[in-house]
């Protein structure tokens, strides 16, 4: 059976699967986060930036009423691009939007900024209609708020999103704390070996976004993928969400269906030949520049992804 836990570099532990909330709709989020929180899962996923912590905050108030525990759920939210100066602000939003006193883990969304003044809080636009961002910004400095976070207890753990090696290596020589986690897109189709490889070395979980392909789960037909399902007796989904165990990597999927919700639970063991085969996948999109990325906002910004840079 895949671990059920994995723990963070501070000691913490955190669940090996969560739940995703990034479109989750009004009206859908909040029974989805309190019915995952009483079908077994104990990590929900949020952010500012997906304007609807209001109602994760009152799914996470329904399921407490229904016995679950805070201190049995580990809550994650991340700070966006526009708060990236003032990130105790942004934080004190979301604790407030979610109706807590603390969450578990608070990441950096992007290592951008966007203008705090600018005539959008999300995302702000210049008067040509591109987007508002000050280039004049070192991602380090909104590293050391994020450490001065940790005092305040509003938060247990810290980490980022989005970092290529070349943003971690630009960050580590300066970090008193090391990030706890770094939550990137990852799934066969964008392996991302090389920063996997990189946070393991440096005691960095990975915490891997759209394992399904994010909207409408593209992979779920991938070949390999749909393969391995059929050997198992199991649904593609499975198989993806199935690949990050070995990998040691916590998996966030999405979903506001029920029966996926629950079904998405049930992990499986990959053996070595489902893994060799997912590898020859990853290493054959690789070599013919056919990788996959899906979540990739039109920032303008070189963040360092080899298959982007
Ligand atoms: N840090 C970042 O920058 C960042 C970026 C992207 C995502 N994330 C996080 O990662 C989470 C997951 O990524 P994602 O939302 O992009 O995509 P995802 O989890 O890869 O895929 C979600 C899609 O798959 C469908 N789905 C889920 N389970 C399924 C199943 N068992 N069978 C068939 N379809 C299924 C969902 O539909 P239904 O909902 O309709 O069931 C939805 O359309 C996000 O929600 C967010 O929390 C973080």
């Amino acid at each position: 059976m895949p671990p059920s836990t994995f723990t963070l570099n501070n000691g913490q532990k955190i669940p090996a699967i969560g739940l995703g909330t990034w479109q989750s709709p009004p009206g859908q989020v909040k029974s989805a986060v309190s019915y995952a929180l009483q079908n077994g899962y104990k990590l929900i996923d949020g952010a500012y930036c997906y304007a609807n912590e209001d109602e994760v905050g009152q799914g996470l108030a329904a399921a407490f009423e229904k016995g679950v525990k805070r201190e049995d759920v580990f809550v994650v939210t991340k700070v966006w691009t526009t708060y990236n100066t003032r990130v105790e602000v942004g934080l004190d939003k979301s604790l407030k939007s979610l109706g807590l006193d603390y969450v578990d883990l608070f990441l950096v969304h992007w290592p951008l900024l966007m203008n705090p003044d600018g005539d959008d809080d999300r995302f702000p636009k210049k008067a040509d209609g591109s987007r508002d961002i000050i280039h004049d910004y070192n991602h380090v400095d909104t590293w050391k708020q994020m450490e001065a976070l940790l005092a305040t207890g509003k938060t247990k753990a810290i980490g980022v999103c989005n970092y290529s090696k070349r943003y971690l290596e630009q960050l580590l020589p300066h970090a008193k704390v090391i990030p706890a986690v770094n939550q990137i897109e990852n799934h066969p189709a964008l392996p991302q070996q090389e920063i996997v490889d990189y946070c393991r070395e440096k005691g960095i979980h990975v915490m891997a976004y759209s394992p399904l392909g994010s909207t409408g789960g593209p992979l779920m037909t991938a070949e390999p993928v749909v393969k391995i399902a059929e050997k198992h007796g199991v649904k593609p989904s499975t198989v993806l969400l199935s690949y990050h165990a070995p990998r040691e990597s916590i998996v966030i999927p999405k979903s506001v269906t029920p029966e996926r919700i629950k079904e998405n639970l049930q992990l499986i063991d990959l053996d070595d030949e489902d893994q060799k085969l997912l590898r020859e996948y990853s290493d054959k999109l690789t070599a013919e520049g056919k990788l996959q990325r899906f979540v990739y906002p039109p920032f303008g910004v070189d963040f360092g992804f080899p298959d982007k840079s």
